[in-house]
């Protein structure tokens, strides 16, 4: 289905991604680990085809989606819909409209301009959002509702363009447990419900163990780590991490990395 085959990006002299290669035979939900800097958002961005890539290939049933160009392009970036961290909603628009916006790349120019969307999609973003348990908030500015009501509209507007892929990058990162736990029951849904793959990078690996069925470790841009949430030991999350015996599974990538940046931080006297 599909292929990631020594994908690399490298920055001036630096390798964000090193070679990284992934297969997906069945749709599934992967969560991607990593301390900050690992290559996780560098690689979901390859995958959409937001960031160019080195050098690899990327394959999706059949067609290289690495050589992709135009329309083709655009046809693939609306097959892997991606959900980020800050939601990307326009926030002074009402929430159905910010979910027709994901039917923007099969619409004109005119259409687009003069906010005319036909009554069949208008039905389907109110269908998805009573989906997704926020029908009620259709008539809302985006900007009113809470991050965890937001990122479902984020959901809904990446449903409207009815993906074959979800990426997601750290969609729960800036949402308190309750709420993170909702988006995460959602994305699950969706991918059991639909059969759509979610490939999603998680700031914890608690999160990845709890909601996915394969996890994918990086470190310094290669994956050192491909297994069921099973297969990863203590030992492993460790080594992905660089962390020492104080690692926890609940703590985020951000606090590990301040944590081994504390303790080789000099002392001054
Ligand atoms: N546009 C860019 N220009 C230069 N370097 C970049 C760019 N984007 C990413 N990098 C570098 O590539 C490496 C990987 O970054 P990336 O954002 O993919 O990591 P990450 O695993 O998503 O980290 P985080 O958990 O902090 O989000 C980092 O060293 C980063 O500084
Ligand atoms: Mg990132």
């Amino acid at each position: 289905m599909l292929t990631i085959e020594k994908l690399t990006k490298t920055f001036g002299g630096k390798t964000a991604v090193d070679s990284a290669s992934i297969s997906v035979d069945r749709p599934m939900m992967i969560g991607i680990i990593g301390r900050s800097g690992a290559g996780k958002s560098t690689l979901l961005r390859m995958l959409n085809r937001l960031t160019d890539h080195t050098s690899g290939a990327i394959r999706f049933e059949g067609r290289e989606v690495t050589a992709l160009r135009g329309a083709a392009k655009r046809e693939w970036q609306a097959d892997c819909a991606m959900i980020f961290q800050q939601f990307n909603l326009v926030p002074r628009m009402d929430v159905v409209s910010n979910v027709l916006h994901g039917t923007l790349n099969k619409r004109s120019t005119l259409a687009t301009l003069f906010n005319l969307y036909p009554d069949a999609d208008i039905h389907r973003a109110i269908d998805i959002l009573d989906r997704l348990g926020i029908a009620e908030h259709a008539p809302k500015r985006a900007e009113a509702l809470s991050g965890g009501q937001q990122q479902r509209v984020a959901i809904a507007r990446a449903l409207m363009q009815d993906p074959k892929i979800i990426l997601a990058d750290e969609p729960i990162a800036s949402l308190d447990p309750m709420n993170a736990q909702i988006v995460m029951d959602a994305l699950r849904r969706i991918h059991e419900e639909d059969g759509r793959t979610v490939i999603a990078n998680l700031h914890t690996l608690d999160t990845a163990r709890r909601y996915c069925d394969r996890v994918i470790g990086m470190l310094h841009g290669r994956i050192v780590f491909d297994g069921t949430p099973e297969q990863l030991t203590t030992g492993t999350a460790r080594d992905i991490y660089g962390a020492d015996a104080s690692f926890s599974e609940e703590a985020t990538s951000t606090q590990i990395d301040a944590l081994t940046r504390a303790k080789v931080a000099p002392v001054h006297a």
